[in-house]
């Protein structure tokens, strides 16, 4: 008999392994991978290209006029990874940089765009078998959701990962810099107003700082499988 499909939401703070492991399942189960985090870079993309995000400022006023020209999409390149993107045009790249990352973290806190990502997230989720990652997935993407995974790790372990990905572009990171960034973002994404950072109360959490790849994709399919087993009961 074909599995009924659920959707997966994976929390958790920054450098935390979540799309690691939201991709592990999505490749496990045959489920759609999505990168919500992606979405709010994507805009921040925008924003930038139209100078309504600079160091100093945000012009909200034209990026809520324009908040809803932007669409957003995905799709899977020939090696098989996930691209982003904007308005037909593939930004996967532009997206990733330090720039953006910053923007999207600024323009992350304004509650319009939470409201029209969030709103396309849902449209994205509606059909179920989908596995979606980010900081409110579980608490107000999809607050229905039949499994809720939480990750959390030390902030030295997650700068010390963030260290390691720098240095291997070949970067010259001070690590103090990195750990300093990594609690700074860890106090702005769980203390915005707006939909901040927290575990949804039926989410399992867990801490990774000491799990390796496998043993963590292990633990979350055990969790799928429970539920999806007591579903069929039900
Ligand atoms: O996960 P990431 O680093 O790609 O996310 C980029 C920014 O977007 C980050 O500052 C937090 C924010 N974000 C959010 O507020 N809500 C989400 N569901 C996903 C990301």
């Amino acid at each position: 008999m074909q599995q009924k499909k659920i959707n997966i939401a994976v929390d958790g703070f920054s450098s935390c392994g979540k799309s690691t492991i939201a991709k592990g399942l999505a490749k496990e189960l045959g489920y759609t991978y999505i990168d919500s985090g992606a979405m709010y870079r994507a805009v921040a993309l925008y924003a930038l290209r139209n100078g309504w995000l600079t160091p100093e400022a945000i012009n909200e006023e034209q990026l809520q006029k324009h908040i809803s020209d932007m669409v957003i999409t995905f799709k899977t390149n020939a090696r098989g990874e996930q691209e982003t993107y904007l308005n037909g045009e593939n930004v996967e790249r532009e997206i990733r940089t330090l720039e953006a990352a910053n923007g999207a973290s600024r323009i992350s806190a304004l509650p319009f765009v939470r409201r029209e990502l969030v709103r396309q997230q849902q449209h994205l989720g509606k059909e179920k078998g989908v596995v979606m990652d980010g900081r409110d997935i579980g608490t107000v993407v999809f607050p229905d959701a039949e499994l809720k995974l939480f990750l959390t790790a030390s902030p030295e372990v997650r700068a010390r990962r963030r260290f390691d990905e720098m240095k291997a572009r070949g970067e010259e990171p001070l690590f103090e810099e990195v750990l300093a960034n990594v609690k700074e973002r860890d106090l702005r994404d769980t203390t915005r107003a707006e939909s901040p950072l927290r575990k949804a109360d039926d989410a399992f959490e867990l801490d990774n700082s000491h799990i390796g790849i496998d043993e963590q994709l292990q633990w979350a399919l055990d969790r799928y499988y429970k539920i999806t087993a007591n579903n069929e009961q039900n």
